[in-house]
C-alpha cells in the first residue's frame, strides 16, 4: 500500500509582495521566509502526512540546505533511503513570490536535482516493488523520468505525472507509459498548445491528451475545482470555498491525497475529492511543506465535504 515519489528536492526561498513583479521590474515585498519544498519532496511529505508508507528517490547537495531538507523529510515520516546526497553541487533551490491574494511565481535553480541518473535509477529500482502508485515530476533530467517511467511501466503499480515545471514538447512515448497526467491549467495550455482556462478548453486539451496514449486526465483548475477524464467518463470536481493565503504546493498536495486514496483502494471519483480537500488546505497556510494538511484536519473537511454532496 505505499507510494514511490521520484523527483525533486528544493529549499523555497519566498518573499510575500503586493503584486507579482512583471518583466524588468522590482517590487519591494513585506516579509521574507524559507521553507522545504520542491514538487516531489512536497508529495511526499502530503503522503506522508496522511499516513500511508511513502519513499522518496532524489538528490539534495553536500551543504546546509541539504541537510535540512533530508531531516525534514524523515520528520514527516517519508522514508529517505532513496535520496542521495551529491558532493559537488548544491542543493535545489527554489525563488518564489506570492502575493496578496495568494498566487505565485517561480524560478528554480536545480542544483543536485539536475544530476539525478544511473545512482537514482537504481534506487527506483529497489524500491518499485513497494510500491501500489508512483508518482512522477519533471523537476529532474527528462531523460532520467523517461527510465523511471519504463522501470515503473513493466510493475503493476499505477503511474501517475505532474508535468511540472513544464516542457511544452515531451517525448510522444511518454504519454503511453502514464497512466494518469495531472496538470494545472497553465501546464496544460503549454502541452496542448492552446489556452486551457475553463471546463470546455479542459475537456479539450483532455481529449488531445488521451490523443498522446494517457488514459486519465486530471486537470486542475484553481479556484474553479479539477476537470477528471477517462474513456469511461468526464466529470468536474467543484472547488471547495476556503480563504486563500497561498497557492504554493497546492497540486502537490493534490498529487499526494489522490495518489493516497488510489493506494488505499478509494474510486477515481473519490480520489478526486481527496485530492482537492487537500488542495484547498494547502492553500490556507503558507509554504510549501508546511501548509500540507495532517490527517486530522483533511478528514474532517473530507467528512464534511461528503456530506454535503
Ligand atoms: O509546487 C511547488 C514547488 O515548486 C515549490 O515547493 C518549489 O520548490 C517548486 O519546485
Amino acid at each position: 500500500m505505499s507510494v514511490v515519489v521520484f523527483g525533486s528536492i528544493n529549499l523555497d526561498l519566498v518573499v510575500e509582495v503586493p503584486h507579482l513583479p512583471i518583466k524588468g521590474e522590482t517590487v519591494i515585498g513585506n516579509r521574507f521566509f524559507t521553507a522545504t519544498g520542491g514538487k516531489a519532496a512536497n508529495q511526499a511529505v502530503a503522503v506522508a502526512k496522511l499516513g500511508i508508507p511513502v519513499y522518496s528517490v532524489g538528490r539534495v547537495g553536500n551543504d546546509s540546505f541539504g541537510q535540512v531538507l533530508l531531516e525534514n523529510l524523515k520528520f514527516a515520516g517519508v522514508d529517505t533511503s532513496g535520496v542521495t546526497i551529491d558532493p559537488n553541487t548544491h542543493s535545489g533551490v527554489a525563488s518564489i513570490v506570492v502575493d496578496n491574494r495568494g498566487d505565485n511565481a517561480i524560478a528554480c535553480a536545480a542544483g543536485a536535482n539536475s544530476q539525478i541518473r544511473e545512482q537514482e535509477l537504481s534506487e527506483f529500482q529497489r524500491l518499485l516493488p513497494q510500491a501500489k502508485v508512483v508518482l512522477f515530476e519533471l523537476g529532474i533530467p527528462l531523460p532520467t523520468v523517461m527510465e523511471a517511467l519504463k522501470i515503473a511501466k513493466d510493475s503493476d503499480c499505477t503511474i501517475i505525472l505532474d508535468p511540472a515545471p513544464v516542457q511544452s514538447r515531451l517525448p510522444d512515448e511518454l504519454y503511453q507509459m502514464v497512466d494518469i497526467i495531472t496538470p494545472n491549467e497553465i501546464e496544460a495550455s503549454q502541452l496542448v498548445g492552446f489556452t486551457v482556462d475553463g471546463i470546455t478548453t479542459a475537456r479539450q486539451a483532455a481529449s488531445f491528451l488521451h490523443q498522446m496514449g494517457v488514459k486519465i486526465v486530471i486537470i486542475t483548475l484553481g479556484s474553479k475545482g479539477a476537470f477528471f477524464s477517462s474513456e469511461e467518463e468526464s466529470f468536474w470536481a467543484k472547488p471547495i470555498n476556503v480563504k486563500v493565503l497561498d497557492t504554493v504546493a497546492a497540486g502537490d498536495a493534490f498529487n499526494g491525497a489522490f495518489a493516497v486514496a488510489l493506494a488505499e483502494g478509494k474510486s477515481l471519483r473519490e480520489a478526486m475529492l481527496w485530492g482537492n480537500v487537500a488542495g484547498a488546505l494547502t492553500v490556507t497556510k503558507q509554504g510549501a511543506q508546511p501548509s500540507l494538511p495532517d490527517r486530522e484536519s483533511f478528514f474532517q473537511l473530507l467528512a464534511e465535504q461528503e456530506e454535503s454532496d
